[in-house]
């Protein structure tokens, strides 16, 4: 479609003279005269304008609000049309949305091409600028999308250690968006200490990357640091690793706890075999003896030799690299079997036994090693009432069968005198007792473990000293399926 020059102007304007100029300067576009901007408005909806020259006052509107109009339909340049000159008034055109101005009279008419050309490269030079600022600020939303979604904390810090920009994940954690983190210190955020790790990593101006503890937590603490408008900055990456060093240490652990176990095993066996010459000995000669002062030396012997027995049975049972062999049971059966056993010493040290069973499914355990996991617990809680000194001791046993997640749960509680918090994370270890040289061997929980865990299940520990101590165990509740039973004959 041919293009279009248009004036809007109520104003006498010489329209013959003004074709003529733009042809003689080389412009083929037609040009189409109104007197009124509804029609202006329309003519620029059906043609193919190019500029517009539009007068300051039309009778309908005046040439700003024609202006504002124009640039919804269809923004083309307009060029404003004053009766004389004013620069006061074409500062205020030019910021109202006019590229250009002219003056109406028969002098000027011949600068009118010109000045088209000019708003018409200002305006091209326009279009490119927002286009430019357009995919800038596209850019910086899809920077901030990205920065924002991703879950390790992401920062820039300036040379004077304040936060210029910041990731969401870090933001989320101080609740705050993060726009109110920008200008707060490192130390104002993580604190002097924790500022001062994450500075020296960045100090020396080589990207680096260390392992680092802040706010309790382990991190991989990245810090690269960059020049951006002759300053510099330093982009920080820190990754929550304490999820991930724990498994790592729970690997190491039953790497070593395996290792041990054949170790241990191997040892055992060989002890056990002078150890029941010794016993089998010692009571021969006992019997052989009427020496009362022979008789007593040969007790002592055997006591002795009886502790070892014990001693190696147990590292036996620690040791064990054989699968349960499981049968439908019931926990609530298995726990009152093993109370019964310590019935007698219940008594005689006034502890007192609660229980608060509830009902309970038949699961899959195998009976004798599940025993053994109560009867361990049973005894420790036992010698934290002894120990602690309370007037009346008392062990609660609690039995939940949470159908949501098939899990039976147990929790024993005892009044003892509690687990101090810096031990707490030993106590499943193999060897560890604070009980004195000659009593505990340490291994009653890490067998109650190691069984618990074979089962599939899991046994924690809860604890506050002078209070009592709490044992939760959950096991998955094995449904009845045949195939899974073995019957024991
Ligand atoms: N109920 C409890 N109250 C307070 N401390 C406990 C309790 N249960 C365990 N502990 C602590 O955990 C340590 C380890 O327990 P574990 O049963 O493994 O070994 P032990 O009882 O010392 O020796 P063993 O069971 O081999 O005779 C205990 O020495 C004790 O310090
Ligand atoms: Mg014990």
């Amino acid at each position: 479609m041919e293009q279009t020059i248009l004036f809007v102007i109520d104003k006498p304007i010489r329209k013959n003279l003004l074709t003529k100029i733009f042809k003689n300067h080389g412009d083929p576009s037609q040009l189409i005269f109104t007197n009124n901007a509804e029609s202006g408005i329309k003519i620029v909806k059906k043609n193919n304008v190019k500029a517009i020259f539009v007068g300051e006052q039309l009778p309908d509107m005046d040439g700003y609000e024609f202006i504002n109009k124009i640039k919804k339909i269809n923004p083309v340049p307009v060029i404003l049309v004053f009766e004389e000159h004013n620069e006061t008034k074409v500062s205020e055109a030019i910021k109202k949305g006019a590229l250009d101005c002219v003056i109406r009279n028969t002098r000027s008419f011949y600068a009118y091409p010109f000045v088209l050309d000019r708003a018409i490269a200002r305006y091209e030079l326009e279009i490119e600028r927002s286009e430019r600022e357009n995919i800038i600020s596209e850019s910086q939303k899809l920077w901030v999308a990205v920065i924002d979604g991703i879950k390790d904390y992401i920062f820039i810090i300036d040379d004077e250690s304040k936060i210029f920009r910041a990731n969401k994940a870090l933001s989320d954690i101080f609740n705050k968006h993060p726009k109110d983190l920008i200008g707060i210190s490192l130390s104002g955020l993580f604190g002097d200490d924790n500022a001062k790790i994450l500075i020296k990593i960045g100090f020396d101006g080589v990207p680096k990357t260390e392992e680092k503890t802040i706010l309790g937590q382990q991190y991989l603490v990245s810090a690269f640091p960059f020049k951006y408008k002759d300053r510099d900055f330093t982009i920080y990456v820190m990754k929550n690793i304490s999820e991930m060093q724990r498994l790592k240490e729970q690997l190491y652990n039953s790497y070593k706890l395996a290792s041990l176990g054949l170790l241990i095993s191997g040892i055992a066996h060989e002890i056990n075999n002078p150890i029941a010459g010794i016993i089998t000995y010692a009571e021969l000669l006992k019997m052989k003896t009427q020496d009362d002062k022979i008789t007593g030396g040969l007790q002592k012997i055997l006591n002795g030799a009886e502790r070892c027995k014990h001693i190696i049975e147990n590292l036996l049972t620690f040791s064990r690299q054989k699968t349960p062999s499981r049968t439908l049971e019931s926990v609530n059966d298995i726990i009152d079997r093993t109370i019964e056993l310590r019935s007698y010493w219940l008594k005689k040290y006034n502890i007192e036994i609660v229980k608060k069973y509830h009902e309970i499914p038949y699961t899959l355990v195998d009976p004798q090693q599940f025993q053994l996991v109560i009867l361990n617990i049973l005894l420790n809680a036992e010698q934290a009432i002894i120990d602690s000194g309370v007037e009346k001791g008392s062990v609660l046993f609690e039995t939940i069968f949470d159908d949501n997640n098939n899990k039976i749960i147990i929790n024993i509680s005892d009044n003892g005198h509690g687990i101090p918090q810096n031990i707490i994370s030993k106590i499943f270890d193999p060897f560890f007792t604070t009980k004195p040289v000659g009593t505990g061997t340490g291994l009653g929980l890490s067998i109650a473990h190691g069984i618990i865990t074979e089962h599939g299940g899991l046994i924690k520990v809860e604890s506050k000293k002078d209070e009592g101590t709490t044992f939760i165990i959950e096991l998955p509740y094995e449904k009845h399926s045949r195939e899974n039973v073995r019957i024991i004959t």
